[in-house]
C-alpha cells in the first residue's frame, strides 16, 4: 500500500497523507482547502540533504528517531539493554467512506513495536484530530523517552509567524507573534497542569499571507506538556506537539498498549480570525448538547472572600436575584475549618457556625428567590491543617525523606492512587446528590512540585494516572448528573485545553476582571475558544488587578462576550447603578444565543483604537456587536475621541440590516463600517442589528 494517497476531508479543507514507496514512515502531501492536494505537494521535498538524512528534510506525520536523527524525532523509544532507533515498515492502512477516519499502521521487526496512527474528521469542521497507539508485541520492556502525539508540517516559505498565547496568574492568554527565521521555538508546561505560563495552542503563517492561510494545532491533555515549532533551511516549519514526560519514561512492557493524547490541527485560509472561527466551531462540537446559553451567575468571591456565612450570601443573593442573575455561586469558604486559604481543603463538609440553620436551608432559601445554586470546590488539593490530611499524609505527592512545598499553603492529592480518586469522586458526587445544586466550579490552585508517591514506588507515570482520573471523574459527574455545569478554573486560566474544553462546560480564563486587562485577556482567550467557555465578571471598579477605570457599561459589554456573570459587591450598588445592572442583563439574555452559536469576528484588538468582537447568528438575521474604547479615560486633558468606524464581515453584501433608524447594507458594513462614538462617559456598546 505504499505510494497511495488518503485524502481526508473536512468541512472546506483537506488533508492528504502518503506512506512513500521505502514504507517507512507516513508524509504529509498537502493541508489546506479542498483542491490543495492536486498537484505538485507544496511540502514534499526530493533535493539533497548533504550531512542529513532523507527523513530530516521529509515533511514526515510522526517521525521515530531513526527516521530524524538530528531534526526532531516525535517518538523515541528505548529498549532495556539502553539502545535506541526504533524504525518502523508500514503494515497496514484503514480509510472510512466518508473519509473522515483513517489509520495507518506501522511495525518494528526488531522489537516488536506496533504504531498506528489515527486521524479523525469531525464532521462539518476543519480540524483533524490525530492520535497515536502503541502497543509492544515483543517480549522486550520497552520504554517511551518522548512521547509526542504528530508533527505538523507547514508550508512557510518566506518565514513562519508563529502566534501563541503566554501570560502568568492574572495576566493570561496574552496573544503574542513571533517570526522564526529558522531554528526553534518552544512553550510547555511541567506543572502536571496546562498553566498559566502557556496556553497548549500555536498557530502557523507565512510571514508573506499573514492575511491567509493559517494552520493552527491545539493539545488535548490537562497535564505537562511541550509543543515546538522548527523552520528548516527549505522553508518548511514542523510543529511537534505532546506530552512532556516529567515523571521519565512511559513504561510499556510486551503485551500492553499506550494511547497518546490527541493534538488537533485547525486550517482557515483567513489569518487568525478565521482560524479561530475553526476553533469555536469543534469546540461547539465538543460541547454537544450541553452547548446552550449559560445561565447568568453571581459569584461571590470578590465580595465576600472567605468571609462566607448565610446572612451576607443571602443579602447577595436577593439583590442578584432582582437584577436577573439567574445562579447564584458560593465560593471558597464555605466548609469547616476554611477562614482563609490556611486550612480547612480537604475536609468538605459545610460549616454549621455559618450556616446555623443547616446548608440544605441556606440553599433552600437562595432557590425560594428563584435561583438555581452553585458551589466552589478544589477536591484535589488539602491544607496540612485539615482532618483529611492528618488522616491521610500519604496521599499526597511526596518524595521520601525530602521537605513538602507548599504552594498557598497547600498540597496536592495523588490523584493517581485508586483510593484517592474515589475520595476526589465520591466528595464532589456526594455533595452533588446531598446538596440541590446545579453549578459547579472546580479550582486547582497549585502546580505538582513533588515527582513522587510515598513509599517511592517507581517508576509511575504520575502526570498521566493524575489526568486520567481527572478525566475519569469529570465524564462521571457529567453523565452521573447532567443537568450540573461545571466550570473549570485554576486559580484563573491554568487548565484550558482540548480536553477540558470536552468535558467542562464552562473556563474561568483569568482572576483579573480589571477592565482593560480584562479585555486582552478576553482577546487572547476568544482565539482558542468558543464564548461559551469564556465565563466573565462584572467586578468592582477600580478592579482588583487593574485600577484604569471604566464604566459600568464597559464591564457588562465585556462580560456579555461570553457567560455573562456578577462578582460585584452588589450591596454596595446605588439603585442606579442596580438598574443598569438590570438593563444589560435583560440585554443580554436577548442576545446570548447569538453570542454562544454564532459565527465570531474579532475586530481590531485591544491595543487598537477599534476593539470589537462581532456575531453572527447562524441564520444570519442578527448580528450583535460589542465594542469597547481603548483609549485613556483618565482625564487627563482629553479631547473627545473622533467616532469609529467598525468593518464587519462575513455579512451578504446584498442584505439590509437595520438598527434603530439607521439602515446599512452588508457591503456598507464591511466597507464604510459600522460606526461607534466614544467619549470620556461613553466608553463601550451593545448595537444589535436585525436583518430588514
Ligand atoms: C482561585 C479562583 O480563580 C478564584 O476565582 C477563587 O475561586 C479562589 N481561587 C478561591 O480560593
Amino acid at each position: 500500500m505504499t505510494g497511495q494517497l488518503w485524502t481526508l476531508r473536512g468541512a472546506h479543507t483537506e488533508y492528504t497523507v502518503t506512506v512513500p514507496a521505502h514504507g517507512r514512515w507516513l508524509e504529509l502531501v498537502a493541508w489546506g482547502p479542498h483542491g490543495v492536494s492536486d498537484g505538485p505537494s507544496p511540502v514534499a521535498y526530493d533535493g539533497p540533504v548533504p550531512f542529513l538524512t532523507a527523513g530530516d528534510a521529509a515533511p514526515i506525520e510522526y517521525a521515530t528517531d531513526a527516521d530524524r536523527p538530528f531534526t526532531g524525532a516525535d517518538l523515541v523509544i528505548e529498549t532495556s539493554n539502553g539502545q535506541r532507533r526504533v524504525g518502523f515498515v508500514h503494515t497496514d492502512a484503514r480509510i472510512d467512506a466518508d473519509q473522515r477516519e483513517l489509520a495507518v499502521a506501522f511495525a518494528d521487526a526488531v522489537t516488536g513495536l506496533r504504531a498506528t496512527v489515527h486521524y479523525r474528521v469531525p464532521a462539518g469542521t476543519d480540524v483533524v484530530q490525530r492520535w497515536v497507539e502503541l502497543t509492544n508485541d515483543g517480549t522486550d520492556a520497552l520504554r517511551v523517552v518522548r512521547a509526542g502525539s504528530g508533527g505538523f508540517c507547514v508550508p512557510t516559505p518566506h518565514g513562519a509567524l508563529l502566534s501563541h498565547q503566554w501570560g502568568q496568574w492574572e495576566q493570561e492568554f496574552q496573544l503574542s507573534h513571533v517570526e522564526l527565521g529558522h531554528g526553534t521555538f518552544s512553550i510547555g508546561s511541567s506543572q502536571g497542569v496546562p498553566g498559566h505560563l502557556h496556553v497548549p495552542w500555536l498557530a502557523v503563517r507565512d510571514t508573506a499571507d499573514p492575511a491567509g492561510s493559517a494552520w493552527g494545532m491545539g493539545l488535548a491533555w490537562t497535564g505537562s506538556w511541550e509543543i515546538s515549532a522548527e523552520r528548516d533551511t527549505g522553508g518548511l516549519t514542523r510543529v511537534r506537539a505532546g506530552r512532556q514526560l516529567v515523571d521519565g519514561p512511559l513504561e510499556l512492557p510486551p503485551g500492553e498498549s499506550l494511547t497518546l493524547p490527541v493534538v488537533t490541527g485547525a486550517y482557515s485560509p483567513d489569518g487568525l480570525d478565521g482560524l479561530a472561527r475553526v476553533w469555536h466551531t469543534h469546540q461547539r462540537l465538543l460541547a454537544g448538547e450541553r452547548l446552550t446559553p449559560r445561565p447568568v451567575l453571581y459569584n461571590s468571591w470578590e465580595a465576600t472572600y472567605f468571609a462566607v456565612e448565610a446572612q451576607s450570601q443571602l443579602a447577595l443573593a436577593r439583590i442578584a436575584a432582582e437584577l436577573g442573575v439567574e445562579t447564584f455561586v458560593v465560593d471558597d469558604g464555605w466548609f469547616v475549618g476554611r477562614n482563609d486559604d490556611t486550612a480547612g481543603l480537604g475536609d468538605w463538609t459545610p460549616d454549621p457556625a455559618k450556616f446555623p440553620a443547616g446548608f440544605d436551608a441556606f440553599i433552600a432559601d437562595v432557590r425560594a428567590l428563584g435561583l438555581n445554586f452553585g458551589l466552589w470546590v478544589e477536591p484535589e488539593c488539602v491544607n496540612p491543617k485539615s482532618t483529611l490530611y492528618a488522616e491521610h499524609p500519604d496521599w499526597v505527592y511526596s518524595v521520601d525523606g525530602r521537605p513538602l512545598t507548599p504552594v498557598r499553603n497547600q498540597y496536592l492529592l495523588d490523584l493517581g492512587r485508586p483510593e484517592v480518586a474515589e475520595f476526589v469522586h465520591s466528595t464532589v458526587d456526594g455533595l452533588l446528590r446531598r446538596y440541590d445544586i446545579d453549578y459547579l466550579k472546580w479550582d486547582f490552585n497549585r502546580p505538582r512540585t513533588e515527582p513522587g508517591r510515598a513509599g517511592g514506588i517507581a517508576p509511575l507515570d504520575l502526570d498521566g494516572a493524575h489526568v486520567a482520573n481527572l478525566h475519569r471523574i469529570y465524564e462521571q459527574l457529567r453523565r452521573d448528573h447532567p443537568g450540573v455545569l461545571i466550570e473549570a478554573c485554576a486559580g484563573g486560566g491554568a487548565r484550558t485545553d482540548l480536553a477540558m474544553a470536552a468535558r467542562a462546560d464552562v473556563f474561568w480564563p483569568s482572576d483579573n476582571t480589571g477592565p482593560l486587562d480584562r479585555l486582552a485577556i478576553q482577546y487572547g482567550f476568544l482565539h482558542a475558544n468558543a464564548p461559551h467557555l469564556l465565563s466573565s465578571w462584572v467586578t468592582d471598579a477600580p478592579g482588583l488587578f487593574d485600577s484604569r477605570p471604566r464604566s459600568l457599561a464597559f464591564r457588562f459589554v465585556l462580560a456579555m462576550a461570553g457567560v455573562l456573570g456578577i462578582g460585584a459587591d452588589i450591596r454596595a450598588w446605588t439603585p442606579d447603578e442596580r438598574a443598569e445592572a438590570a438593563d444589560w442583563i435583560a440585554r443580554y439574555k436577548e442576545i446570548r444565543d447569538v453570542v454562544t452559536h454564532g459565527e465570531v469576528h474579532l475586530i481590531g484588538g485591544p491595543d487598537q483604537a477599534r476593539c470589537a468582537v462581532q456575531y453572527t447568528a447562524p441564520d444570519e438575521n442578527r448580528v450583535v456587536v460589542l465594542a469597547w474604547h481603548t483609549g485613556r479615560l483618565d482625564g487627563a486633558g482629553l479631547l473627545p475621541s473622533r467616532p469609529v468606524r467598525l468593518p464587519l464581515r462575513g455579512l451578504d453584501p446584498a442584505a439590509r440590516y437595520s438598527h434603530g433608524d439607521r439602515h446599512y447594507s452588508g457591503s456598507h458594513l464591511a466597507t464604510v463600517g459600522l460606526p461607534v462614538h466614544w467619549s470620556a462617559t461613553h466608553d463601550a456598546d451593545l448595537i444589535v442589528l436585525t436583518r430588514d
